[in-house]
Formats: C-alpha cells, sequence, structure tokens
C-alpha cells in the first residue's frame, strides 16, 4: 500500500484556526506566505541562514523555513501580522518605528518577532554567550548593546539597520520593565 504524502492539518495563527490540506515536505513559511496568504513573513535564505521569516511558535523562536508545517499543527503560532493589539502596535514595533529600526524593511518582520521571542527568553533569565554571569541565581543580565546583539545575532539585516534595531530593542525593552514595575529599567543607562 502507497504511502500518503499529504495530510489535513489545522494550524493555529494569530489566534485563528487554518484547516487545510499540505504536503508532509511542506516547510511552515511556505505554508503561510504560498497557502494562508500570511506574506508578512519573509522568506530570505530559505536554509535558516538569516533570520528573516522568524514567527514564535509557542512563544519562542523559530525560523519558519526550518519547520514543517505539519510538526506545527496543534502549536500557537504567532506571524508579524498578529503581534499588534488591534490598532496598537506591539512596544517593539512602536520602538523600530520610532528609531528608524529599518531600511528596506525585509528583514524587519523577522527582526520584530524575535525581539519579542528574545525579551521574553531574557525576562525569563536565560544567559547568553555575551552574558558576564551565567549562573542561574544571578537572574536576567544586563541587557547591554552586547547582550542585544547577541541574542540577535540569527537575524541578519542586508541594509545594516543594526544600529538603529539595537536602540529599538532596547527601548521595548525599557517599555517592558515600566510597565512592570516603577522601578528604573536596567537597560536604559546600558542602551545609552
Ligand atoms: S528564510 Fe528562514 S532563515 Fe532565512
Ligand atoms: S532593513 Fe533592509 S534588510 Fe534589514
Amino acid at each position: 500500500m502507497a504511502l500518503s504524502t499529504s495530510s489535513v492539518i489545522t494550524l493555529h495563527i494569530n489566534g485563528e484556526k487554518h484547516t487545510l490540506p499540505v504536503d508532509h515536505r511542506t516547510t511552515l513559511l511556505d505554508a503561510l506566505r504560498e497557502r494562508l496568504d500570511l506574506t508578512g513573513t519573509k522568506k530570505g535564505c530559505d536554509q535558516g541562514q538569516c533570520g528573516a521569516c522568524t514567527v514564535l511558535v509557542d512563544g519562542r523562536r523559530k525560523v519558519a523555513c526550518l519547520q514543517l508545517a505539519v510538526a506545527a499543527e496543534g502549536r500557537e503560532i504567532t506571524t508579524i501580522e498578529g503581534v499588534a493589539d488591534g490598532d496598537h502596535l506591539h512596544p517593539v514595533q512602536q520602538a523600530f518605528l520610532e528609531l528608524d529600526g529599518y531600511q528596506c524593511g525585509y528583514c524587519t518582520p523577522g527582526q520584530i518577532c524575535s525581539a519579542i521571542g528574545m525579551l521574553a527568553e531574557h525576562a525569563a533569565g536565560w544567559p547568553s554567550a555575551a552574558s558576564d554571569d551565567v549562573r542561574p541565581a544571578a537572574g536576567p543580565p544586563p541587557l547591554t548593546p552586547d547582550e542585544i546583539r547577541e541574542r540577535m545575532s540569527g537575524n541578519l539585516c542586508r541594509c545594516s539597520a543594526y544600529t538603529s534595531i539595537v536602540e529599538a530593542v532596547a527601548r521595548a525593552a525599557d517599555a517592558d520593565a515600566a510597565s512592570a514595575s516603577d522601578g528604573p529599567a536596567q537597560s536604559r543607562e546600558a542602551a545609552a
């Protein structure tokens, strides 16, 4: 008996369910762009090297070109189309806008999704290769420009808008910290 090469799957994307038949080899990126018309997620290298296709899967950063659509079934997927709250931009989007964290904008959806995931990783206390103190008890390291560069290093920008991207991520982190507490945000001084 021949094995089936396709399945009908249901993807949960930006709070909506999408049921569609897919070839088992279809990547999440192609399902988003070619099948569901969610073209905000960009295809750059299509081999996991540029970060242009970054989306959030269960809140974690994923390069959608290396994720099979069938493997994403049942997970909560957030694309750039789903990060704003209605007419209110996500703080990371707002910071990119205010600080010109883009030029052509091609890498921007991936940069923004990656920054949202990265800030959550940092808030959870995850160290990076740039962290001076990686002991769990040390808590989240100061979100210095070096920390931001290291944590965002999977996202390339052909226009080299990196300086503004780092500033935008730092500003969004400040906004997060300010909304979480009335105390001073640790990244404000570090990014200055
Ligand atoms: S398109 Fe997926 S990492 Fe480049
Ligand atoms: S703004 Fe053009 S690739 Fe990043």
